[in-house]
């Protein structure tokens, strides 16, 4: 089985070689992993950092940028999970496919998210802020990094205060506490993606 909604489909035909399964996965996955390259590129200042930069943040943050793009995917209410194909799942059936625990922890993360009913300006700005505050190991050239994060979170901070009223305070404050929720599934689910290659 690969129960990643990122696939097509969480049933795989035990027949195929394993590398045509990667492969398969592989086509299902790139054009969204391209979107976030082709994102990354429009963020005002993201290009200026010097390439090394560009690509260590997007190693690092792809996964918590897609995490948040398809958040939607995950269905707390009628607790299912549609996967890239269009196709949905139960939790329970893919509990019993083998996912687990971070199966979970994304289906709240999702609800929580979904909460704060940001418009879409909001959430692309949000995107940003989650790219450019990855993982900086290896990061060269830090203090450009952490002055383009500045100017996204401000930015974000004020659309929020423009369009949520008396919650905009909390608001923003729970969007922030978000970061530290995207790296912790990122880091999870990279241990699921790590024993999956090891044992496919
Ligand atoms: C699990 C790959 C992105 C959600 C997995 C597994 C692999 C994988 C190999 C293990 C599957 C198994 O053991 O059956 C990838 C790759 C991604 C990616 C290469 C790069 C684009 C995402 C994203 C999400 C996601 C963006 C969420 C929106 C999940 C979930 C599981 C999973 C829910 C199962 C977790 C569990 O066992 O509880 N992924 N994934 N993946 N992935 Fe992904």
């Amino acid at each position: 089985h690969l129960v990643c909604p990122m696939h097509s489909s969480p049933y795989v035909d035990p027949r195929k070689p394993s590398q045509e399964v990667w492969e398969e996965f592989s086509m299902s996955f790139t054009p969204a992993v391209r979107d976030v390259v082709d994102f990354a590129k429009r963020i005002p200042g993201f290009r200026e950092l010097p390439e090394h930069d560009q690509v260590g943040l997007l190693k690092a943050g792809t996964f918590e940028v897609l995490m948040v793009r398809f958040a939607s995917l995950f269905n707390v209410v009628e607790r299912t999970v549609t996967f890239l194909s269009g196709k949905r799942y139960g939790l329970d059936t893919l509990r019993s496919l083998g996912a687990g625990e971070l199966l979970n922890s994304m289906c709240e993360f999702s609800e929580k998210l979904a909460a704060l009913r940001l418009n879409p300006d909001e959430m692309s700005l949000f995107t940003a802020v989650v790219l450019v505050s990855a993982d900086r190991s290896g990061i060269q050239d830090l203090s450009s990094v952490e002055a383009l994060q500045d100017k996204l979170i401000r930015g974000l901070r004020n659309l929020v205060m423009q369009n949520h009223g008396e919650d905009s305070a909390t608001t923003f404050t729970k969007l922030l506490l978000k970061l530290p929720e995207l790296r912790s599934l990122n880091n999870m689910h990279s241990e699921e993606l790590l024993s999956f290659t090891v044992h496919p």
